[in-house]
């Protein structure tokens, strides 16, 4: 019996470590947030009942993901914790009661806020300036995203504030009608569309090219001031109204609230006003109003017994589905898809829901003509919930899922342990244009200009056949498609030929293994420095690292040795984009062990190709100045940074200087 336990205690977190990671550092949510919460919950029940099995670093003693090392590390002074969920009125009356009872029977008053569906950001501000930015990361540490939310539109560079020096939180968004019409201009350059607005928040807070970034459409609300008690003030509500007066964006839909009977009827009214607002919002979050009592209550190492959210249930449209359509995915899986009378659901006409496999339509009893509920949870795509069977007519028309692939007819295949179906041939026309297009994408080999509509030229005209025969693509061989002149030809030729620069762990995911995505493409390629090494891996070995379970192991190890695969990627060795002999030569680590702080901007280069040149050489790059430091390196419009550094006496590095330590590097 305690085996079971514990083995279930070890599946839930892991399992939802890799949601954690899905959700904050892949930007890239595999299941809904009711759907994660639920596995939460049924391991906080276990370790509850089971305390023998309880540690420390357990996912219900911790926040999210952890910090990406693309942008600098700053640990929060003060923690930026999560909030509890609560899905209907009971739970959220259980919270008042709870609440109650820890301040002794004192009436608390409560503050409503919208719950944005967004990212959580921290801002600092000195002097009135607009200094410092940092994602949430785990709770304790995020990332230095300071230039890329410099550029959001509502960000207040300088405000009138009270307070010499503050740090604010907020809710960085994407307005869903700015979100549609950046989908559909991807969708047309042939590019992946976002899934949702925050996706594509979270996705754009983390390109490295500023300018790009300064193009994406997105703003904020502020919620919070960091130990507003020493500021001076006594209430939530005073706070968001200091904050309103000093410049910063607050959301005009909060509201205070007397009792929790007036907490409940501002949910149902809001919830009404949902669909007319032009950003996402899943429920709403529950503050004590005052801040000597958020005080009394505290918190858990997670999240504040001062405040909750109260999520929505997803909204729910009806309409009918005109037909049902099979998509082959790029590992063989085929998903059949419900073509709908367009409806308008959630500010977006719906025209598609996933039905998700065979077994689904089975249990929904889905049939072409029915009249069915859809429901959208955060995402563009919405599923079907069920049929309204009162209202068929007869004349509705049984699905019967078909033996042959869609695309390009061979016997599918039903695997034993799964309940997907799956195309089984590595040359099915539709596979290969997922498969391409997955090898293309931005976090694989990021060949700019290779959308779906240019793969599927190429597939059709017979030009590639696999990945390695676009890097045998000639320019001639596109001049003779209308699509391309000689510089558009030449272009793209280019950048498939620099996609050979990618680094090891990007060209990994590329190959589009099964069960190995952007994360485990990452642990993989730390641990096994480059093909050769990996085709060595047994699959008894692989099972050894972190996150790579039997199923992933025995999908690696049999996608590297299948015959197919083993001549493409040796002819991906000759054509130099895998393999050892084609790695660039090692960089001298002539840094290694300086540490450096890089500010202000430097007029020949980019912020991110300084630290990756330092890294490069083995030094490292940190966010502040300290006596540990080595150099700083100083731009123009270095502010506190400099001054620090000339207090502490560190070394300081104009421009040039530290060009040179490079070039003599
Ligand atoms: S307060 C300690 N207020 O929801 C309390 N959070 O699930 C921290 N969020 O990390 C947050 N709107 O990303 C707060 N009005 C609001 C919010 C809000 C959205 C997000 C935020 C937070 C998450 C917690």
């Amino acid at each position: 019996m305690s085996a079971t336990i514990r083995k279930r205690i070890e599946t839930l977190r892991r399992e939802i470590q890799r949601h954690n990671r899905l959700y904050y550092e892949d930007a890239a949510p595999e299941i809904s947030d009711a759907e994660f919460d639920a596995l939460l919950r049924e391991l906080a029940e276990l370790e509850a009942k089971h305390p023998q099995y309880r540690r420390p670093d357990s996912p219900t003693q911790r926040v999210g993901g952890a910090p990406d090392q693309a942008f600098p590390s700053v640990r929060h002074a003060v923690p930026m914790l999560s909030l509890d969920n609560t899905y209907n009125v009971d739970e959220l009356r259980a919270f008042h009661d709870r609440v109650l009872k820890l301040l002794a029977e004192e009436e608390p008053r409560y503050v409503l806020e919208p719950k944005l569906d967004g990212v959580a950001v921290s801002l600092h501000y000195a002097g009135g300036r607009y200094t410092r930015a940092v994602t949430r990361g785990d709770g304790r540490t995020g990332d230095d995203v300071t230039r890329n939310v410099g550029t959001l539109r509502g960000l207040p560079q300088r405000v009138r504030a009270a307070w010499p020096e503050f740090e604010v939180r907020g809710e960085i968004y994407m307005p869903v009608s700015d979100f549609e019409r950046i989908n559909a201009a991807r969708d047309a350059a042939g590019e992946k569309p976002f899934a949702n607005p925050r996706n594509a928040t979270a996705g754009s807070l983390k390109m490295l090219d500023r300018e790009a970034v300064a193009q994406r459409p997105m703003t904020l609300f502020v919620y919070q001031l960091v130990e507003a008690e020493a500021h001076g003030l006594t209430s939530h509500w005073q706070v968001l109204q200091a904050l309103r007066k000093s410049g910063f964006p607050v959301n005009p839909h909060n509201r205070r609230c007397r009792d929790v009977d007036a907490v409940l009827a501002a949910i149902d009214s809001l919830r009404a006003e949902r669909d007319h607002l032009d950003y996402q919002i899943d429920g709403v979050v529950i503050k004590v109003d005052s801040l000597p009592q958020q005080r009394e209550l505290g918190a858990t190492a997670k999240a504040p017994r001062w405040g909750i959210a109260f999520k929505y249930e997803a909204e729910q449209a009806e309409t009918r589905v005109n037909d049902i359509l099979l998509q082959v995915g790029r590992t063989g899986v085929v998903t059949p898809v419900a073509e709908l009378e367009p409806v308008w659901l959630t500010g977006v006409t719906i025209t598609r829901a996933t039905l998700h496999n065979r077994d689904e339509i089975e249990r929904l009893d889905v049939r072409v003509g029915d009249s069915v509920v859809i429901e959208r949870g955060g995402d563009v795509i919405p599923k079907v919930v069920r049929v309204l069977e009162q209202k068929r007519r007869g004349r509705e028309k049984h699905f019967r899922f078909p033996k042959k692939c869609p695309s390009c007819k061979t016997l599918l295949v039903e695997a034993e342990d799964e309940v997907a179906i799956r195309c089984e041939n590595p040359s099915c026309p539709q596979q290969l244009q997922r498969r391409l297009e997955h090898f293309a994408s931005r976090s694989a080999m990021d060949i700019a200009g290779l959308g779906s509509q240019n793969v599927h030229l190429l597939l059709e005209r017979g030009l590639v056949r696999d990945f390695a025969d676009l890097y045998r693509l000639r320019v001639e061989d596109l001049l003779q498609l209308d699509r391309f002149a000689e510089k558009s030809a030449r272009n793209l030729v280019d950048a498939i030929a620099a996609s050979r620069e990618r680094p090891w762990r990007n060209k990994l995911f590329a190959l589009g293994i099964r069960h190995v995505g952007v994360s485990s493409a990452a642990v993989l390629a730390s641990r096994y420095p480059d093909l050769d090494s990996l085709l060595q891996a047994g699959e008894e070995e692989l099972q050894e690292l972190e996150d790579v379970g039997p199923r992933v192991a025995a999908s690696i190890v049999s996608f590297l040795h299948a015959r197919g695969n083993r001549r493409l990627l040796d002819e991906l060795r000759e054509l130099g984009v895998l393999g050892p002999e084609h790695r660039r030569p090692a960089v001298a680590q002539s840094l290694a062990g300086l540490t450096f702080v890089l500010t202000g901007t430097l007029a020949h280069m980019t912020r991110h190709e300084a630290q990756a040149a330092i890294e490069a050489r083995g030094g490292r790059v940190t966010s502040s100045v300290s006596k540990k430091t080595d150099y700083v390196v100083i731009g123009a419009d270095s502010g506190s940074k400099a001054e620090k550094a000339r207090a502490l006496g560190r070394p300081i590095l104009d421009e040039a200087a530290f060009a040179d330590m490079l070039q003599r590097a």
